[in-house]
């Protein structure tokens, strides 16, 4: 198992009134395993998705990620872990403005390693698997663009790639086909399908219905509780 939460809590005030977005969670992952997480809006997938790749903290419960108990680790550490293991797509792609697309993308492998970003060009900078990979995704052309200068699903793909870049244990993914077209959102599926079968564990939060075909597991978030699906539940699309 390669994530293990129980008793997970996330509690936020709002005008002076507590509520639970994340409420009593319990999920387990594994490696090679696919699991998508429907639900509507305010449900608490992104505050979920946040906590399990480390960005945020609960306010109670336990997150087990290869062992090791986020509790027990600072955020330096927690960050390492996320930079270097945790491949998260936010539901909002953040990029630094004054650095190109490619440079962006390369960020956390220049992280992991300590380095500076030197970006030559694309064949030079990264291997053939993350080439292959902006092929895919259609975005090869558009790598040494200003991100400012990229569409919303221009930058929703770059950021898929940049969260593959160091080869992640676990691919995180918020609404990873939100403003793509039906062929794009085919693309990203069908590219996260290929990473949960080479081993990688995959959790994708999605209105995308396509989910119901590529998760091996199906859940669905209900006022902050993470509840199994059944086929016939598509409530919350
Ligand atoms: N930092 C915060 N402070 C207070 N409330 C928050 C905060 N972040 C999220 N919330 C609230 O927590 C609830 C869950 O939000 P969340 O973003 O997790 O929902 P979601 O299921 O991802 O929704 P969507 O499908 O619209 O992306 C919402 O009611 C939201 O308003
Ligand atoms: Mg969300």
């Amino acid at each position: 198992m390669i994530l293990n939460v129980s008793n997970l809590f996330k509690t936020y005030t709002r005008r002076g009134e507590e509520f639970n977005a994340v409420e009593d969670v319990e999920f387990f992952a594994w490696s090679g395993d696919f699991s998508v997480i429907f639900g509507e809006s305010g449900s608490g997938k992104s505050t979920l998705l946040s906590l399990l790749s480390g960005i945020n903290r609960p306010t109670q419960g336990s997150i087990v990620f290869n062992g090791a108990d986020f509790a027990n680790l600072t955020d330096a550490e927690i960050s390492k872990v996320r930079n270097d293991k945790i491949g998260y797509i936010p539901q909002e792609s953040v990029f630094l403005p004054h650095f190109t697309v490619l440079e962006n993308i390369l960020l956390p492998r220049a992280l992991r390693d300590g380095k500076n970003i030197e970006v030559k060009n694309l064949t030079d900078s990264v291997d053939d698997d993350i080439v292959s990979k902006f092929e895919t995704l259609g975005i090869a052309h558009l790598v040494n663009e200003m991100p400012a200068e990229l569409s919303g699903g221009e930058l929703k793909r770059a950021s898929i790639v940049r969260a593959l870049v160091n080869k992640p244990d676990i691919v995180i993914a918020d609404e990873p086909t939100s403003n793509l077209d039906e062929n794009n959102a085919k693309i990203v599926f069908d590219l996260l399908a290929e990473l949960a079968h080479s081993g990688t564990s995959v959790i994708v939060a999605t209105h995308d219905a396509r989910g119901f075909k590529y998760g091996d597991r199906i859940y669905t978030m209900h006022k902050g509780r993470l509840l199994p699906n059944s086929e016939s539940d598509f409530g919350g699309l």
